[in-house]
């Protein structure tokens, strides 16, 4: 029986899984790892602890479980910046996708590219705060020593494949948050200059599903050999890995962020830039994606500082008790900024409405709703775009609650489907190894239950809604002034 292993990078845990060829998963391994944020608005994580974590998660489904792959594939947080010397360490701290510190470098890069519009319709998307170019251009302005050791730029994944295979490799679905690869898939010499890195710094481009190379790392003799496949995007991958492939199928993930992926073959870009067009992992396919910086995040921030002593068991449960609408407290999930729609690396969170009637129910009610309330604005804007969401999933840690699935169905309006298997990118990636290795995983994608659209709730809902979209126009000013106050502070 042939066992591939999905690696996936995330932000807050590296995460491995072992599948077998009936795509049934026989072991599993966690480590968490954490994010600096060292001013307001940044976020970093040295490469090196993904390696670490990645190293544990490896050993122990080989070890203790006993699993020797088929076939290794990896998926990873987007955007985030690897710098490496020519020795292959590590320049700077990887600047990360929900880091803000940037937003004076998109607009160079967009100045002297020749305006938003061109580059839109060059790449697909605007230059934004997340994506890796600016990031590029912020440690060449205000880090030119260290800038200038570069000679490898990746994104996480593939600095996983680079320590395992020593290949400097990435794949089309990751290359397409860049703001460095165009429509047609190749990476533009031009952006690049603006912001003076050489062309030879790039990893080599190559499909999801092909082999990038063999397992050389010393410190894993056990997987000497093994193919290591190329990956792809988290967002991608745990589309792939819940059955995203055809017009129409689409995808809601709780998870770190929140985004909403809607599979699209016509590559046509938002000529307003607020939704992002990545490539998939399979094939030319694109996807629309609405992204939110916040969506467990805001929970884990909350409970963290003002949840002291209750279990996600309690929380659940006071979660359900409280009423459709919180009772009108609405919550603003911008805790890293906004990305879709707004795009304003400024806006915080919110809590607003509250009166000393609420309840600790209604408040953290309010949490798991404005999360979604953002996820629906972004929902509405990709169909806008003509992308079809006939056939929705739902993903990510919050999928594991049923009341954060039924809120999102109600919002929506649709039926959402939850995958038998909820292991996100991990399962995506192990089915893009099987994939490499000429196997049909079509076979591992079922779905153990719906979750139907509730019109009472949704009215209740439709009405603090319109009150939430309007928030963020009302306090857009105070948003810029309160942000540029707190990096004052930090001064
Ligand atoms: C997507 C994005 C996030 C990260 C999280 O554009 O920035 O979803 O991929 O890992």
């Amino acid at each position: 029986m042939s066992i591939f292993l999905g690696i996936d990078i995330g932000t807050n845990s590296v995460k491995g899984i072992a599948v077998d060829e009936n795509g049934r998963i026989i072991a599993s391994s966690t480590e968490e790892i954490s994010m600096e944020t060292p001013r307001p608005g940044w976020a970093q994580q040295n490469p090196e602890i993904w390696w670490n974590a990645a190293e544990v998660v490896l050993k122990d489904l080989v070890q203790r479980n006993r699993v020797i792959p088929d076939a290794i594939s990896i998926s990873g947080q987007m955007h985030s910046f690897v710098a490496l010397d020519e020795d292959g360490d590590v320049v700077y701290p990887a600047i990360l996708w929900c880091d803000q510190r940037t937003e004076r470098q998109c607009e160079t890069i967009t100045e002297l590219y020749g305006g938003e519009k061109k580059i839109v319709e060059r790449f697909g998307n605007p230059v934004l705060t997340g994506f890796t170019l600016p990031k590029i251009l912020w440690l060449a302005e205000n880090e030119p020593d260290k800038f200038r050791k570069i000679r490898k730029w990746m994104l996480p994944k593939d600095y996983i494949v680079f320590k395992l295979t020593e290949r400097s490799v990435t794949d089309f679905s990751d290359a397409s948050g860049t703001s460095m690869l165009d429509l047609d898939g190749s990476f533009d010499r031009s952006i690049m200059e603006i912001v003076g890195i050489e062309e030879s710094a790039s990893p080599e481009l190559i499909e999801s599903a092909k082999i990038a190379g063999t397992v050389t790392s010393a410190s894993l003799p056990e997987l000497r050999n093994v193919p290591v496949v190329v990956g792809g995007a988290d967002n991608a991958a745990s589309a792939y890995g819940c059955g995203v492939e055809n017009p129409g199928d689409a995808m809601v993930s709780i998870g770190t962020s929140g985004t909403v992926v809607a599979l699209t073959r016509k590559g046509r870009p938002d000529p307003k830039g607020a939704v992002h067009l990545f490539r998939h992992v399979t094939g030319n396919d694109f996807y629309h994606m609405a992204v939110i910086l916040s969506a467990t995040n805001s929970l884990n921030w909350f409970k963290e500082r003002f949840g002291a002593g209750l279990s996600f068991d309690a929380l659940e449960n006071l979660v359900k008790n409280a009423p459709a609408g919180s009772n009108g407290v609405v919550f603003l999930p911008y805790l890293n900024g906004d990305r879709t729609p707004h795009r304003d690396p400024n806006a915080r969170g919110t809590i607003f409405g509250l009166s000393s009637f609420h309840s600790k129910g209604d408040v953290f009610r309010s949490i798991y709703e404005g999360v979604v309330y953002a996820l629906r604005e972004g929902a509405e804007l990709i169909e806008g775009l003509g992308s079809d969401m006939n056939d929705v999933r739902i993903v990510g840690g919050g999928s594991r609650s049923d009341t954060w699935c039924q809120i999102v169905a109600d919002n929506l309006g649709k039926t959402i489907w939850l995958p038998e298997v909820d292991e996100g990118p991990a399962y995506g990636s192990a089915r893009l190894a099987s994939k490499a290795l000429g196997l049909d995983s079509s076979s591992w994608i079922k779905m153990k239950r719906e979750y139907r659209p509730n019109e009472n709730a949704k009215s209740a809902y439709d009405r603090v809604f319109r009150i939430y979209k309007d928030l963020y126009i009302s306090m857009k000013e105070r948003f810029g002034e309160i942000s540029r106050l707190q990096q004052d502070i930090v001064n």
